[in-house]
């Protein structure tokens, strides 16, 4: 027997690449920018894995167009973009990278409520524009990180190491989270409702994954709850925040700031509103952006891969019920 054809939809690192060459015949997307969902579904006709990054849409009619696919390995640890529940219906697993980029994203989770509380881009634009005069006793100040109180959204692996970084700062940890509700008195939290989330922290951190439940769970309710002196911090996916509400909060004063990694859409378009507010910082989905950690995601998308066009079980499985 042949090896197996894959299809990547992007370039991934050589060393990665190397292993793959091992184990597959390769088709490699070279572009810079994703393959369209109609040469994702032309690319996948006769191939038997599909490796993917979180800006190709999987769904159902894709994966029809591919009878023989016996394995779609994401590149991230997010899968919203792929439909799982008709993988698991058509037997075909579906891998992640979990674990990996957990640090790395509650480092920069962190990185972005810091450069926002402190005003950091602004001071950067301040300087650029000639401003930067004298010293002055007002002049770019923001909030207090330490002791302030941070609220946390999710508690999964991220939401637990963001948590782990506010203690170092004595800042008050609030969660509100469905899962892992023990770890939360562990890691010098306090469990609370949504809302006492909401209204008593100064910043509020996102780290749910994107579902029907979760889409547009903070809105114009919950931005009203909010302090007026309150940060929204959101790596987790874009349409978790309804952007035109939170533009508005902003705009008004409702709430102070917001510093987001991801948007819906993404790529935020240039015209959007939300990039012409000084009080929000957006950066374009990085949060797990560290050179070692995108190795390591790489190669965790490709053990998934390899495992899958070799019939082997996915060290990394999202649907395990295709294995029962
Ligand atoms: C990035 O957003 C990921 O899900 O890995």
């Amino acid at each position: 027997m042949g090896k197996a054809k894959v299809f990547v939809t992007r370039r991934l690192p050589d060393a990665t690449l190397n292993r793959l060459v091992a184990h597959c015949e390769l088709e490699v997307w070279e572009d810079f920018l994703p393959p369209d969902y109609a040469t994702i579904r032309e690319k996948i006709r006769d191939r038997d894995g599909l490796l993917s990054l979180l800006t190709d849409r999987v769904d159902a009619r894709l994966m029809d167009a591919a009878p023989k696919l016996r394995v779609i390995s994401n590149l991230a640890v997010g899968y919203d973009n792929i439909d799982v529940d008709a993988a698991t219906e058509r037997r075909i697993p579906v891998g992640n990278t979990p674990g990996v980029l957990t640090e790395t994203t509650a480092d920069f989770a962190f990185a972005l409520l810091m450069a926002v509380a402190r005003r950091i881009p602004e001071a950067q634009t301040y300087i650029r524009d000639g401003n930067w005069r004298t010293w002055h006793p007002t002049v770019l100040s923001g909030q207090d990180i330490f002791g302030a109180t941070l609220g946390i959204i999710g508690f999964g692996r991220i939401g637990q190491a963001v948590a782990r970084r506010a203690r170092g700062f004595n800042m008050t940890i609030l969660v509100n989270t469905e899962e892992n509700k023990d770890k939360i008195q562990e890691i010098g939290g306090e469990e609370a409702s949504f809302e006492r989330v909401l209204s008593e922290s100064d910043f509020v951190s996102l780290h749910v994954p994107l579902t029907e439940t979760t889409q547009h769970m903070i809105g114009e309710r919950e931005l009203t709850l909010m302090k007026s002196s309150a940060t929204l911090i959101n790596t987790a996916r874009g349409s978790v925040v309804d952007g035109e509400a939170l533009h508005q909060a902003l705009d008004r004063g409702d709430i102070l700031a917001a510093g987001l990694d991801v948007t819906d859409p993404e790529p935020i378009p240039l015209e959007d509103p939300l990039l012409s507010l000084d009080n929000c910082l957006v950066v374009p989905h990085i949060a797990s952006a560290s050179v070692a950690t995108r190795a390591k995601m790489a190669d965790m998308a490709a053990d998934n891969l390899i495992a899958g066009v070799t019939g082997n079980r996915l060290p990394n499985c999202v649907n395990p019920d295709v294995y029962t």
